[in-house]
């Protein structure tokens, strides 16, 4: 039986606001592509094609808008509506007319793995497992799913968000299941936080002594949910970007130095560029310096701005700042402006939750 993939981007975002007050967290960019490409690139790196993406109904249209029908990833799509979001086990459980009776793997949107998924499958595959999943030592297990394993690597007890964690090893966001996690799913009852929790459908089928197993991964996890973590990803995938590709118009006066991209139909007037940066097209850097890690998306205009270690997106506007900007995240066409009038005053429009460190 042919394996698919079941990829969850509903889910609220409450972490990521204000972004995800008018977007879909698995779009905010990390390097100038969807959190989400990712995930559908290493899917079908593992040889799974066919996908479906559970999506919420305030988010899932603009998800399916930018991602498409699959053919760009040489995958086949399938949309997913759950219609709140109940938990990561509600979510497969609304998806089980797509997944039916096949194998699939789980993936969480909003996550970012270093490891192929290939050797994950393949174990999976000739164990005949009814779970496989992987593990991370975290420094802060309270905040994750945890697993206990014995000496054989079987799983024997899975907490979510544990207060008093027995073990270190957190769930990353990717599983493998037989179908048999459909029944298990069925007779599940709601957590204390209202939610169908994939910990205790996966505690289940311990319960009914049947194959769950875990794999550590090698290299770094990242759950994109937060702020700090998006900026951690940014830097990670940009450090692992090989290359540079100027497609768009540098003028003489400016200085580029290290890795670093800029898209057609951009130009960077008079700038000094340290990479690793990526510049999406469109854009406009005049007089401006833009350090190491920093990702600036399509039709970004900057002028007389310092940056460093930032992400700016889509079509936002910043001008004459006199002050270096850091570790920041700045959403769609935000506009931060020098004001002429009142030059020793700030004025502020601000959205909800943003937040704003001034010095
Ligand atoms: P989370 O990050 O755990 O939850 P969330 O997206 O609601 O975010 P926050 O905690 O900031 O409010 O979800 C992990 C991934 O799973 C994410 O991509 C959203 C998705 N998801 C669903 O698709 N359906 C769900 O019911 C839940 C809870 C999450």
């Amino acid at each position: 039986m042919d394996m698919k993939a079941l990829i969850l981007s509903g889910g609220r975002g409450t972490r990521l606001r204000p972004l995800t007050y008018t977007g879909a967290k698995q779009l905010v960019p990390v390097v100038n592509k969807p959190i989400l490409w990712y995930g559908i690139e290493q899917i079908v790196a593992a040889g799974i094609t066919d996908i479906g993406i559970i999506v919420s109904p305030e988010t899932g249209e603009a998800i399916r808008q930018a991602t498409g029908d699959g053919t760009q990833f040489g995958a086949q799509i399938t949309y997913i509506l759950q219609s709140s979001p109940d938990g990561l086990a509600h979510a497969v459980k609304v998806a089980q007319p797509f997944l039916q009776d096949s194998p699939f793997l789980m993936y969480l949107g909003d996550n970012l793995i270093r490891d192929r998924l290939t050797s994950f499958v393949d174990q999976f595959v000739k164990q005949s497992l009814d779970a496989l999943i992987l593990l991370k030592q975290v420094p802060n297990p309270t905040a994750f799913g945890v697993a206990v394993l014995n000496d054989q690597g079987q799983v024997t007890q899975l907490l979510e968000k544990p207060q008093n964690p027995p073990s270190n090893l957190a769930l990353v966001g990717v599983y493998l299941f037989s179908p048999t996690i459909h029944t298990v799913i069925e007779s599940l009852k709601p957590s204390n936080r209202g939610e169908l929790e994939i910990t205790d459908a996966i505690q289940a089928l311990v319960n009914a002594d049947k194959a769950v197993m875990a794999q550590p991964l090698q290299g770094w996890w990242l759950d994109t949910g937060k702020k700090d973590d998006l900026l951690a990803a940014n830097q990670i995938i940009l450090d692992e970007t090989p290359g540079s590709e100027i497609a768009g118009h540098i003028d003489e006066a400016t200085q580029i130095s290290g890795r670093v991209r800029v898209g057609a139909n951009s130009q960077v007037i008079n700038s000094t560029i340290r990479g690793p940066v990526a510049i999406g097209q469109n854009c406009h850097i005049e007089n401006c310096f833009v350090g190491s890690y920093s990702s600036i998306a399509d039709g970004v205009r900057m002028v007389d701005v310092e940056m460093d270690h930032s992400v700016v997106l889509e079509g936002a506007v910043i001008e004459e700042l006199h002050q270096r900007i850091v570790d920041s995240l700045i959403g769609r066409r935000a506009r931060l402006v020098h004001s002429p009038k009142r030059p020793k005053a700030s004025r502020f429009m601000i959205g909800d939750d943003c937040v704003l460190e001034l010095t």
